[in-house]
C-alpha cells in the first residue's frame, strides 16, 4: 500500500464523533497518521446503515473537512451495502478461526518470554507497528488504546527489552480475537510472533473461550503461515475494507 499523507503524532487529532442514521449509528475517528481520512466504525454489523444514511454521513464528513472515508473490515452483507453506496475495496482480508485454544501446549520451554504491555509503552508499540506495517495501515499511539478498548476484556503483551514486538487480544463472552500483532522488522523470524500468539491463545483458553478469530490481508504470507502453524484455519468468508473519496 502507498504511504499516503502520513503525518507525525504531533498533528492535532479531531474529537471523536458519532453519526446517527435510521436505527443505526457509527463512530468516526480520524485514521492513524491521516487526519483527513475518516474511519467509520459501525457499532453492529447486524444492523446496517441505509444508503441514505451513508449518503448523509459522507456529506457531513465532507463538511467537516475530511477528504476520504474508510470503513473497518466488513463482512459480506455490510460490504454489499458499502458497494451500493459508491465505496470501493482497498483491502481484502482472510478470516481465520481457531476452535481449540485449550489444546494449545501450555509449556513455554524455549519460547521467548512476554510481559504486560503498559499504557506508557503504547508509543513504543506504535513505533514498532509503523515499522512492521510500513505504510498507511500502521496504528498511532492513541489507536493502540482504541484497540485495547474495542472488546470488553483485553490482554496487551509485549516481548523484548527494549520492546521489540507486541500483541493485543480481546474477548467477549463467547469469542476471542487476536486484534493486533507486530514484530519489529529487524527482529522478525526469531520466535517473537509465535510466542505472542501462543500467549494470547493460552489467555483465551483460561477464560474458556472456544473460538478465536483473526484476520490478515490475503497477501500477508508470513502472518498466514504463523497462524496456520499454530492451528488457525482459513474461513471461506473474506472481509473487506472500503473507501470513498470525498473531494
Ligand atoms: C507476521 C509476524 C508477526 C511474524 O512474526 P515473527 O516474530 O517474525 O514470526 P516467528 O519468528 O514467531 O515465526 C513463526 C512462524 O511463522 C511463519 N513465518 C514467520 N515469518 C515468516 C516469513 N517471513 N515467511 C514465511 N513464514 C513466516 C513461519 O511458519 C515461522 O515458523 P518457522 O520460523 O519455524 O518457519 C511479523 O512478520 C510481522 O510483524 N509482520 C508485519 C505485521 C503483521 O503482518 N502482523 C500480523 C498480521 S495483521
Amino acid at each position: 500500500m502507498p504511504h499516503g499523507n502520513a503525518t507525525d503524532e504531533r498533528e492535532p487529532q479531531r474529537p471523536p464523533l458519532v453519526l446517527r442514521g435510521a436505527g443505526v449509528s457509527c463512530r468516526v475517528q480520524s485514521w492513524s497518521f491521516q487526519p483527513h481520512t475518516a474511519q467509520l466504525v459501525l457499532y453492529h454489523q447486524q444492523r446496517l446503515p441505509t444508503r441514505a444514511d451513508l449518503a448523509q454521513w459522507t456529506q457531513r464528513l465532507r463538511e467537516l473537512g475530511y477528504t476520504k472515508v474508510r470503513t473497518t473490515a466488513l463482512a459480506t452483507t455490510a460490504a454489499l451495502r458499502a458497494e451500493s453506496a459508491g465505496f470501493h475495496v482497498v483491502q481484502e482480508l482472510v478470516l481465520l478461526e481457531h476452535t481449540s485454544p485449550r489444546r494449545t501446549r501450555a509449556s513455554s520451554a524455549g519460547r521467548a518470554p512476554t510481559q504486560r504491555l503498559l499504557p506508557a509503552q503504547h508509543a513504543a508499540a506504535s513505533a514498532i507497528d509503523r515499522a512492521a506495517f510500513a505504510g498507511e495501515w500502521a496504528l498511532a499511539t492513541r489507536a493502540i488504546g482504541d484497540v485495547c478498548a474495542a472488546t470488553p476484556h483485553h490482554r496487551a503483551r509485549g516481548a523484548g527489552t527494549p520492546l521489540a514486538a507486541y500483541a493485543i487480544s480481546g474477548r467477549d463472552a463467547k469469542q476471542g480475537f487476536l486484534q493486533r500483532l507486530a514484530v519489529a522488522p529487524q527482529l522478525q523470524r526469531r520466535g517473537l510472533g509465535r510466542a505472542l500468539v501462543l500467549d494470547s491463545l493460552q489467555w483465551l483458553a483460561r477464560w474458556r473461550v472456544q473460538r478465536v478469530l483473526v484476520n490478515t490481508p490475503t497477501d500477508n504470507e508470513p502472518a498466514l503461515a504463523l497462524y496456520e502453524q499454530l492451528g488457525f484455519q482459513r474461513m471461506t468468508e473474506r472481509l473487506r475494507v472500503y473507501e470513498q473519496a470525498l473531494a
